[in-house]
């Protein structure tokens, strides 16, 4: 910049005031025009080495009478040119030679976030359904005495029906101290295999009626696209005076039509468990094909749940009298249960817990 005043050089008045208008000019347009940084632009003109600086420091040697009107016009040059400093900081430019504009307004890159898992999201979903109707979600071990996953269901030791359960034991040294032998309870720990050892827990509660919704892990040695070792299953328990087939029926029309849409139907098929009588099985119409068979479900039916009327051996076991209650008990699996939903394709349950993110991220 041409050095258009010397220091501390005495000057007339108006001249002051040319320059200084002169001065006011050339600076908002450079500014508005120059890449380089507005720190920079700011020494550049308002520094003490600039013109406006040297201008400013003459100020000491204008006489009296001038002085206001001179420093009115220098503070008014001083403004303009700070604003134009401050608009040329609000629009950034970028620095002389670089290609990338960076926009401080625009919004960072979000921190990747995670959902519930689709099996947790299964397990909130049949809670609320269960909720509406007054059945309460509670929880029973699963790691569990024999007595209440096997026995206490009318399986006695070595009973082929526990065959279908194939049982992880537990080894753990039992203390007679504390679980004497001659208590039948106390033989052998399971991991269990099905949630239906909550049936005669609940029961022993001693609260009738009852309207339970157990949801736990269960455990079973096996494994294949529709088998895991470790899966969730819920088990419906009904018991109150004169609890029918009926209120069976009703139970799982309401939950297929909430869970599975109201285009979905469900069938009861003769079946038999040790621990129901009499039993069934639920079968609910394919999603895939809307029940007219295909490559799915061969013939229009996806196979659901087990069920049936409590016996009346394990309602004794529970503490509770078969000949002035009844009731009905349901078990499902919740993985299985998922993969039947309407629109869902999935057809390797191992995928469930193979905690692939590319997979889990879809739901
Ligand atoms: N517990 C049974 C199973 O795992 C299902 C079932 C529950 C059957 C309740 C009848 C009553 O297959």
């Amino acid at each position: 910049m041409k050095k258009i005043v010397q220091k501390s050089q005495p000057i007339a008045k108006n001249q002051v005031i040319r320059l200084l208008l002169t001065l006011q000019e050339d600076a908002v347009t450079a500014i508005s025009e120059s890449n380089e940084p507005v720190d920079q632009l700011k020494l550049s003109w308002l520094g003490k080495e600039s013109d406006f600086g040297r201008l400013a420091s003459c100020m000491k040697t204008v006489p009296q009478e001038n002085k206001q009107q001179i420093g009115a016009v220098l503070n008014g040059v001083k403004k303009s040119i700070e604003s134009s400093l401050s608009q040329k900081l609000s629009t950034i430019h970028p620095p002389a030679g670089a290609s990338d504009w960076f926009d401080t307004t625009t919004p960072g890159d979000l921190p990747p976030q995670g959902h519930l898992h689709i099996v947790t999201q299964a397990i909130e979903e049949i809670t609320n359904i269960f909720n509406k109707i007054g059945f309460t979600r509670v929880r029973h071990p699963e790691v569990d005495w024999d007595w209440y996953a096997f026995e206490a269901l009318n399986m006695p030791q070595n009973h082929p029906a526990r065959d279908e359960w194939e049982t992880f034991f537990i080894k753990y040294p039992i203390s007679n101290d504390q679980y004497p032998m001659s208590n039948k309870k106390f033989s052998k720990i399971v991991l269990t295999p099905h949630t239906s050892n909550g049936q005669v827990r609940e029961m022993e509660k001693g609260k009738i009626p009852i309207r339970m919704i157990n949801i736990a892990k269960c455990y079973r040695r096996q494994s294949d696209i529709s088998h895991v070792p470790m899966f969730h299953q819920f088990e419906g328990m009904y018991i109150d005076k004169n609890v029918s087939i009926g209120h069976l029926k009703g139970f799982i029309d309401y939950f297929v039509k909430q869970y599975f849409g109201s285009e979905r139907k469900f069938r009861l098929r003769p079946f038999h468990f040790q621990f129901t009588e009499p039993s069934f099985e639920v079968d609910i119409s394919c999603g895939v094909c809307g029940g007219k068979g295909c490559r799915l479900c061969k013939e229009g039916w996806l196979e659901l749940a087990g069920s049936g009327m409590i016996h009346p051996n394990v309602l004794k076991y529970g503490g509770i009298d078969p000949n002035t209650y009844s009731g009905f008990a349901i078990g499902w699996g919740i993985e299985r249960t998922y993969m039947m939903k309407s629109g869902i394709k999935l057809d390797d349950i191992r995928l469930i817990y193979s905690n692939d993110v590319r997979f889990l991220k879809q739901f």
